[in-house]
């Protein structure tokens, strides 16, 4: 079934919207939305981020869309999974398409070029019972602003490598690959769950980390096939879910 209906089949463009994740969840709540509708808006006045943060982006500047997925044949435990696979997409889009060097993905799926944020995601699952119904995977990349004033550290594919792109463009290249690794995110898990590890950002680095108001410091190992984070702390390798501690920049 997924196969007869490939991701961005069918794209809705909007000039302004409060938040193509919103939308989407609207559209699905009113049975109007298919497996592999794609969101799409050059504005969002309320665009939303990680943890109640704010996603904030200049008109017409940057790929701010939506994906509908319908995931009633996938396992909950395989959630994860859906967001390795993702980021993995982004970070394969900047590399291969924009060769875009020192591409690295930060736990747990912020696309980065050297110490900057290019890309975001924001994915929201829908459960029926005990069934994993829904995911709205929201996409934030950065393409053709240049400055942002309110964040040190974000780029962009052009600040990156000094080219505008067309936005309908980069899109239409990020579903051919989302597409392709959709189709084996189960049969190769395994591949996307390694590239995902191969790009984690300050592996193999201490980092210093927030947990119950208390600062420590741990070297990062790797992420689980949970999601979790894994540092060794005091010697001790220990596993951190998303929300469970705080990673203070250097
Ligand atoms: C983050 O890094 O905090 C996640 C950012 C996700 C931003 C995208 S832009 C399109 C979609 N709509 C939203 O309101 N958020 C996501």
């Amino acid at each position: 079934m997924h196969k007869s209906s490939p991701i961005g089949d069918v794209i809705i463009e909007l000039t302004e919207i409060d938040s193509t994740n919103n939308y989407a969840m609207r559209l699905l709540n009113e049975g109007m939305a298919e497996h592999g509708l794609v969101i799409r808006a050059d504005f969002q006045t309320a665009g939303r981020g990680q943890q109640g943060n704010t996603w904030l982006s200049e008109e017409s500047k940057n790929l701010l869309f939506s994906i509908v997925m319908d995931t009633v044949r996938l396992p909950v435990e395989s959630q994860f999974m859906l967001n390795a696979m993702t980021t993995v997409s982004i970070a394969n889009l900047l590399m291969t398409e924009y060769h875009i060097p020192d591409i690295k993905i930060k736990w747990p799926n912020d696309v980065y070029a050297g110490k900057k944020k290019v890309s975001g995601i924001l994915i929201e699952n829908q459960l029926r019972g005990s069934t994993w119904s829904n995911a709205i995977i929201g996409i934030g990349i950065n393409v053709n602003q240049s400055n942002f004033p309110d964040l040190l550290r974000a780029s962009s594919i052009l600040n990156e490598t000094g080219k505008q792109q067309k936005l309908k463009q980069v899109l239409k290249k990020f579903l051919a690959i989302y597409n392709e690794n959709f189709l084996t995110l189960q049969t190769d898990y395994h591949v996307h769950f390694n590239l995902y590890n191969g790009l984690l950002f300050n592996k193999g680095q201490e980092i210093t980390f927030m947990r119950n108001f208390e600062m420590y410091k741990g070297k990062v190992i790797m992420v689980n096939d949970r999601g979790e984070l894994q540092l060794e702390v005091n010697g001790r390798i220990k596993s951190f879910k998303h929300k469970e501690i705080e990673i203070l920049l250097s």
